[in-house]
């Protein structure tokens, strides 16, 4: 059996799921934290201790304001509400991305990661305007500015998912399949399921069948 410490996900499909049941894409987003509540919840009971998860690209930029906006309240809200029984749950908060958002927002997510950050349960990271190529980019910028040689130890260790093993799994729902600048070096070997249920529609038993699936898998790493 497989051992499993890191799960990522990129949680595609909110907003089409808020159309066509809701006739809002904002709506799709409400639902979808219901569902990353549930998968938190889940990870803990399989022992899993990292937890990715995929909530705002560098690119959703591009999105309307107004859906951006209601993305960010709703983070902002659930963050105000639901951060005291995540610290009691003994779960770290991880941002990984460039924290430029509004300054309330950028606060928030300071203090949750200085509050959790001695919990040791799950970690959770939470990718919020982030970009793969970005986050490469910038590891070899500071590589070059100390003037240390570039191999894999070094790289990995100026990139955000420093002290953070590489997932074992990658899950996308929403029927696509493409990583969409996620974590682009850290995925080199992970094993990938493609989800075509919706996020807000993915259940705890989709996630336990994945994990059940990941554990039988021959990884070979280039082996035989
Ligand atoms: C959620 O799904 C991902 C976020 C960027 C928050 P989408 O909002 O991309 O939903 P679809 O793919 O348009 O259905
Ligand atoms: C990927 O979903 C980003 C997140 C889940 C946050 P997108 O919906 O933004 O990806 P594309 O644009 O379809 O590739
Ligand atoms: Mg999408």
């Amino acid at each position: 059996m497989n051992p499993l410490n890191h799960v990522a996900i990129i949680m595609d499909g909110n907003g089409r799921w808020g159309l066509k049941y809701r006739n809002s894409r904002n709506a799709g987003h409400k639902e979808g934290l219901k569902t990353v509540e549930k998968i938190i919840k889940a990870s803990i009971k399989y022992k899993i201790k990292f937890l990715t998860l995929y909530a705002f690209s560098t690119e959703n930029w591009k999105r309307p304001k107004k859906e951006i906006n209601y993305l960010f309240n709703l983070l902002e809200n659930f963050l105000t509400h639901r951060l005291n029984d995540i610290h009691n749950q003994n779960i770290r908060i991880k941002i990984l991305g460039d924290k430029k958002f509004s300054t309330k927002l950028n606060n928030l997510l300071n203090y949750a990661e200085k509050k959790t950050s001695k919990n040791s349960k799950l970690q959770i990271n939470l990718a919020l305007n982030y970009g793969s190529k970005l986050e490469l980019l910038n590891a070899f910028k500071k590589i070059n500015k100390k003037k240390i040689k570039i191999n894999e130890k070094n790289l990995e260790k100026h990139l955000q998912t420093k002290y953070i093993p590489d997932p074992e799994i990658l899950i996308r729902t929403g029927n696509t399949k493409r990583l969409s600048n996620f974590l682009l070096w850290q995925l080199a070997y992970s094993e990938i399921f493609f989800e075509k249920k919706l996020w807000p529609a993915f259940t705890e038993k989709d996630y336990k069948n994945i994990i059940k699936n990941y554990k039988n898998i021959k990884r070979n790493f280039g082996k035989i």
